[in-house]
């Protein structure tokens, strides 16, 4: 059967990370979270106190991360490998969240997290989600999915999430956070957060997970046997 690409854009927190890695499992694909990537590039640049304004010590610290995939038996997830450090679940920290917009408008940020997705996307048969998917890294990708749900909703999923590791967070932070990062993801100047032509729009703020599942699935095998 062919393969394909499955590109998943859209606005924070929507679920397209839970509704890609789903996806994946369905069709047996790799599913690669994109925004796991500048996430942990934010990671060790705060760790190791990079100044974004200098470009000298962008590209020098840039040159000393290694970024994998692991699959996790346990749990069936692919998680993110910072220079062999598993640090999928220290990446979701609202401190992270609250940098990795302003990190990932860096251009050479970009131009090295763009270059790694693609060579991951050789092999095919992969499912990824994050904001420039479908117009930059894939933009032949064969189907693009541009998910949106409405404000409210996505706060309330996202604090859920959070507050579990932090009970001081309140919704107006969480809101604050998405807000700003919905603003700095689609106004920056190298590949800003837009629906491509071609990709099909799903709105999942009434949808549940099922539903919007089998949504998606059948998008997806009409375009493999298509
Ligand atoms: O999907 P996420 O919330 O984990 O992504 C974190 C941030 O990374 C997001 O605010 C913008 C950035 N990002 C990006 O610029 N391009 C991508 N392809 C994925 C994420």
């Amino acid at each position: 059967m062919r393969k394909i690409i499955v590109a998943i854009d859209g606005w924070s927190s929507c679920g397209k990370s839970t509704m890609a890695r789903q996806l994946a499992s369905k069709l047996n694909y790799l599913f690669i979270d994109s925004g796991a990537m500048y996430r942990a590039i934010t990671l060790f640049f705060s760790r190791n106190s990079i100044d974004l304004e200098n470009m000298d010590d962008v590209k020098k610290a840039l040159s000393q991360i290694n970024l994998e995939f692991v699959f996790n038996n346990e749990n069936g997830n692919t998680e993110i490998c910072l220079n062999q450090e598993n640090v999928e679940n220290v990446i979701r920290n609202f401190d992270i969240a609250a940098r990795v917009s302003e990190v990932a408008s860096n251009s050479f940020v970009r131009e090295f997290a763009v270059a790694e997705q693609q060579k991951i996307g050789k092999r095919k048969g992969i499912v990824m989600d994050g904001r420039d998917i479908g117009t930059t890294v894939f933009p032949d990708a064969e189907l693009k999915i541009f998910v949106t749900a409405d404000i409210k909703t996505r706060v309330i999923r996202r604090y859920k999430e959070l507050v579990l590791k932090n009970p001081e967070i309140t919704l107006d932070e969480v809101q604050h956070n998405l807000e700003t990062r919905d603003y700095m993801d689609s106004n920056r100047e190298i590949s800003p957060l837009r629906q491509a032509d071609d990709a099909l729009l799903l709105d999942n703020t009434n949808l549940t997970p099922t539903e919007q599942l089998e949504m998606v699935l059948s998008w997806a095998t009409a375009k493999i046997n298509g």
